[in-house]
């Protein structure tokens, strides 16, 4: 099976990895570098209970975060790099009365649903973390959340499909025609033809199918994320959330600072605004970030769907095109799942349960 993969970031790259080390010939077109699109605004949060706001978006992130492990171990012994990876839980934190009442709210939701958890008063938050604001009223701690360093894990990605007998080509996609044997993919050096194309392009998505095709609906929604460094080892010991921003404790002492949601087109420029905002977010939860210094802001463009659920699956349209976008705030959650999916899909012809909420058909594609 002849295979090309449109897109380089960690969705495209997990994808080109489980193809090419299941034996498909896979080629990635990607017009910038590995990582660049949402990937590269992404702090690697992995917390299914705090982000999966509606049910069928928990049920695929609880889905992909049990395949994290084995999916991290595959990309370091494929690859030979290193990868930053922990899952010491996260610290939900509430700053006030009312906050505080939520979080007791889906504490019970936790109970509910069988979610290992701990509800913490203002006390216990303050022994589990000591360096957190002395207005922190209650937390929430999930032990199986955690995080993973997205570049590193993307470039791992790359790297090991490339082992595996991927090509890497930088080419600006414009455009994939139905053939009578596959795909054409119209592109800078191309055209390239192949069995199967699997559209892995976060929010530039929707730009590349055919004119006549139904396009697939996802808007950009801008992130930008902060790396601040600590002179003295940053007191916290695990991601710590709040309503205005998430603290990742780095193993180097540096702190990422995420993120800023909006809605400003494709527009990858950092902001005063964004960066004030997440600042004094980050140190009304940790008032000793004011000590750090400023690393650099990054940006990137999330792919949002109307539904904010992914778009995973063949086009009933054009069967020789795969989707694998639209994942919002959650591609490096959900890049196992999908890989696999995709993978057992185009190779095997096997339909994972999963697919029936990720389907494209529910637009139209
Ligand atoms: N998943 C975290 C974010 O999108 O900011």
């Amino acid at each position: 099976m002849d295979i090309i993969v449109v897109g380089a970031g960690i969705v495209g790259c997990a994808v080109a990895h489980a193809l090419a080390s299941r034996g498909a010939r896979v080629r990635v077109l990607e017009r910038r570098q590995v990582g660049q699109g949402a990937t590269r605004a992404s702090a690697g949060v992995l917390c299914p209970h705090i982000e999966g706001h509606s049910a069928p978006l928990r049920q695929l992130g609880v889905r992909s975060l049990s395949l994290y492990d084995a999916f991290v171990d595959r990309a370091r012994t494929d690859s030979g790099h290193a990868i930053e990876y922990r899952r010491d839980g996260t610290l939900e934190v509430a700053l006030t009365d009312e906050e505080a009442g939520k979080l007791r709210v889906v504490a019970a939701q936790h109970v509910a649903e069988g979610v290992e958890h701990r509800y913490l008063d203002a006390a216990d938050a303050r022994d589990a973390e000591p360096a957190i604001a002395a207005e922190v009223t209650a937390a929430l701690l999930v032990p199986a959340h955690g995080y993973v360093g997205a570049a590193g894990l993307t470039r791992a990605l790359a790297a090991a499909a490339v082992r595996h007998g991927t090509e890497m080509i930088t080419a600006d996609v414009e455009r994939i025609e139905a053939t009578g044997r596959g795909v054409r993919v119209v592109a800078g050096g191309g055209p390239f033809e192949a069995d199967v194309a699997v559209i892995a392009a976060g929010s530039w998505s929707g730009q590349m199918t055919a004119a006549a095709a139904p396009r697939a609906p996802i808007r950009p929604v801008r992130g930008q994320l902060l790396h601040l460094a600590c002179s003295v080892p940053p007191a916290v010991k695990r991601v710590i959330w709040g309503r205005a921003c998430y603290i990742v404790p780095w193993q180097d002492e540096s702190l990422l600072v995420g993120a800023t949601s909006e809605d400003v087109g494709f527009d990858e420029r950092a902001t005063v605004a964004g960066v004030r905002d997440l600042l004094e977010a980050a140190c009304d939860l940790l008032p000793s970030a004011w000590q750090a210094q400023f690393r650099e802001v990054r940006v990137g463009l999330r792919p949002a769907t109307p539904d904010e659920l992914p778009i995973i699956g063949r086009s009933s349209a054009t069967p020789a095109i795969v989707y694998a976008t639209g994942h919002y705030r959650n591609g490096v959650l959900l890049a196992p799942l999908t890989a696999s999916l995709v993978a057992d899909l185009v190779l095997d012809g096997r339909e994972e349960p999963e697919l029936a909420i990720t389907n494209p058909a529910r637009f139209g594609l």
